[in-house]
């Protein structure tokens, strides 16, 4: 098997990003290696495609979101993650396509066949064989959303400090995401784990599941 690759999914706010973190460290520090890349970005053309993404002032359309996470996700599947796999490395990704169906198909409403057929154009052969859903009710989330906005803004007041374009969506718009996401789950690599839990505790079970995919794989 060549390395693994594992996406961090969830609505803003849910912890999936320190959590892709730490799972990035824990594997680093039992000597696995590991590389920690995040979407949109990861890769010097889908970063500019992310600033376009989260922060123009222009209206950018549905159908046109779609195209640009797309494109962001062919560069750094090709020029990022595929070859990191052939080297063995296991990839942990802070979200992939199951964003763009959750967000710009159960939350804009485009049509999902449509966003699944021009993902595997931009995906190719790359598919998760693991992607964790941080799954919060959007009350706590958004909670949570305010309070990191408010330090952040209190410890630099740039542009970017603002909450960006897409975190700025109503109540009901989460709520679609939210439950996209819980429907995609009925996929068995679709592992839902319970938001409200310790750190620590989400931690452990991340780990864990990571070590009994990977391990099989190498005994396979
Ligand atoms: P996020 O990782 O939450 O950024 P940050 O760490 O700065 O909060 O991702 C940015 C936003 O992009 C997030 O609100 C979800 C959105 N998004 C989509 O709508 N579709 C996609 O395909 C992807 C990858 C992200």
């Amino acid at each position: 098997m060549a390395g693994l690759f594992i996406s961090f999914e969830g609505i803003d706010g849910s912890g999936k990003s320190t959590q892709a973190k730490l799972c990035f460290d824990a594997l680093v520090q039992k000597s696995i290696p590991s590389l920690l890349t995040r979407e949109p970005g990861g890769e010097v053309i889908a970063e500019k495609i992310r600033e376009i993404l989260l922060y123009s002032q222009d209206e950018v359309l549905p159908q046109t979101e779609v195209l640009l996470y797309a494109a962001a996700r062919s560069q750094h599947v090709r020029k990022v993650i595929e070859p990191a796999l052939a080297e063995d490395k296991i990839v942990i990704c802070d979200r992939f396509v199951h964003s763009s169906i959750a967000y710009q198909g159960y939350g804009l409403g485009v049509d999902q066949e449509s966003i699944w057929q021009i993902n595997r154009f931009a995906m190719g052969n790359i598919f998760p064989d693991i992607v964790f859903l941080f799954d919060l009710s959007v009350d706590a989330a958004q909670q949570r959303s305010q309070e990191r906005a408010q330090s952040r803004e209190s410890l630099v007041n740039s542009e970017k400090s603002k909450r960006d374009r897409i975190e700025a969506r109503s109540f009901e718009f989460y709520q679609k995401v939210r439950n996209g996401f819980l429907e995609m789950a009925k996929d068995p690599r679709v592992k839902i784990l319970d938001a409200t839990k310790t750190p620590e505790a989400i931690h452990d079970e991340v780990i864990s599941i990571v070590c009994q995919v990977y391990q099989g794989g190498r005994n396979q």
